[in-house]
């Protein structure tokens, strides 16, 4: 199975009580690509996928599916895979007449379907569940059938709406894992909303950010974590340490609790940093503050310190030294992890 590129230009959603769900959507998800759409609740995840899909037609725009114009081919005629988030699995209907339902519809032979039932049970790891009725399942082992009746026709393009969502954090865990592999096994285009950033970190090649029915940023979880395009996305995906700027000073800048290490040329308002980029002294610091909180991770602690700023400081440490509550705690940090963000 090789991937299918897919490509969305200029397209608009607009419901009919005027609520603009997606709009100026320019994307291109690549042959074999995972792209992790993440996003507030309401920003537009869910109608982004339905336009993939064909459940919805954009008001304006096209969807590409490689050269082909797919924009008013119904989801029928397009090829995917889709899994839902609240599995939408037959009730009445086994394991195996779940997983067969579309190849059955498709007119495959019973013979055919058998063989095909047997390798997708395999490939999610119910070899020994092909008969059990859906509700002898746990959530987790829904969650494997809807995947393997998606893909059970061999799509060109599988689309998961938070597909793990209904799950409990453990699982949700291992079977990120499983689809992680099986996505990359099969070569398949994917695309797969969540609200979880830690889902989009993990299975993403890259990250679709969306604010408000737009694009906030689209590049890999690294540049996305390293480089947020502005201050929604720096918000949205990982924890940030804000530091109101007050003065220049004559090797950095002058911010509450102390001065921080600043090599550029302009004065920047505002500047940020990670939690894990701030390091707890045993001396001198950048700046000083009081602890006011410790939480203990398990390989690592977060720590927050008061320098006087509107927000106590986060500070992850991974050295797990117990320090006295409201003990005075020097912090420093290197200045190419400082940078600044458009709002
Ligand atoms: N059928 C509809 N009719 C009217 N408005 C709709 C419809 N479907 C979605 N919307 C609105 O469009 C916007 C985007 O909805 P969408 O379902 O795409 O969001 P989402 O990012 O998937 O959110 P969530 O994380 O809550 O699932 C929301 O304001 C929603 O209320
Ligand atoms: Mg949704």
């Amino acid at each position: 199975m090789t991937g299918t590129t897919i490509r969305l230009q200029g397209c608009r959603k607009a419901f009919a009580d005027g609520t603009v769900a997606v709009q100026d959507l320019n994307l291109t998800i690549e042959p074999g690509e995972t792209l992790a759409i993440l996003g507030p609740s309401g920003c537009g995840k869910t109608t982004t996928l339905r336009l993939i899909a064909g459940l919805e037609s954009p008001d304006l725009g096209q969807v590409f599916f490689d050269d082909t114009d797919v924009t008013r081919l119904p989801i029928e005629k397009r090829d995917v895979g889709m899994v839902f988030q609240n599995y939408a699995l037959f009730p009445n209907l086994d394991v195996a007449g779940n997983i067969v339902y579309g190849l059955k519809i498709r007119g495959m032979s019973p013979a055919e379907r058998n063989k095909r039932c047997a390798e997708l049970l395999e490939l999610v790891g119910l070899q020994e569940h092909g008969k059990r009725s859906i509700h002898e399942l746990s959530g987790g082992q829904r969650q494997r059938v809807a995947l393997a009746r998606a893909l059970a026709p061999r799509p060109r393009v599988l689309l998961l709406d938070e597909p793990l969502a209904a799950l409990d954090a453990q699982l949700r865990e291992r079977l990120r894992s499983e689809l992680d592999q099986l996505l990359r096994g099969l070569g398949i285009t994917a695309v797969f909303v969540t609200h979880d950033q830690g889902e989009a970190m993990a299975l993403g090649d890259r990250i679709l950010v969306m604010e408000q029915g737009r694009v906030a940023q689209l590049a890999t979880p690294r540049e996305i974590y390293q480089q947020p395009a502005n201050a929604f996305v720096a918000g949205f995906v990982g924890n940030l340490n804000a530091f109101t700027v007050d003065s220049r000073t004559a090797n950095g800048l002058k911010v509450s609790g102390g001065e921080l290490p600043w090599t550029g040329s302009n004065l920047p308002s505002t500047v940020y940093c990670r939690p894990e980029h701030l390091r707890v002294m045993d001396g001198e610091g950048h700046v000083r503050g009081r602890l006011v909180g410790q939480f203990f991770q398990g390989a690592q602690s977060r720590l927050l310190v008061d320098v006087g700023a509107a927000q106590p400081l986060l500070v992850d440490s991974t050295d797990n030294v117990i320090h006295l509550p409201g003990a005075m705690i020097a912090l420093a940090v290197e200045p190419q992890v400082l940078f600044t963000l458009h709002s």
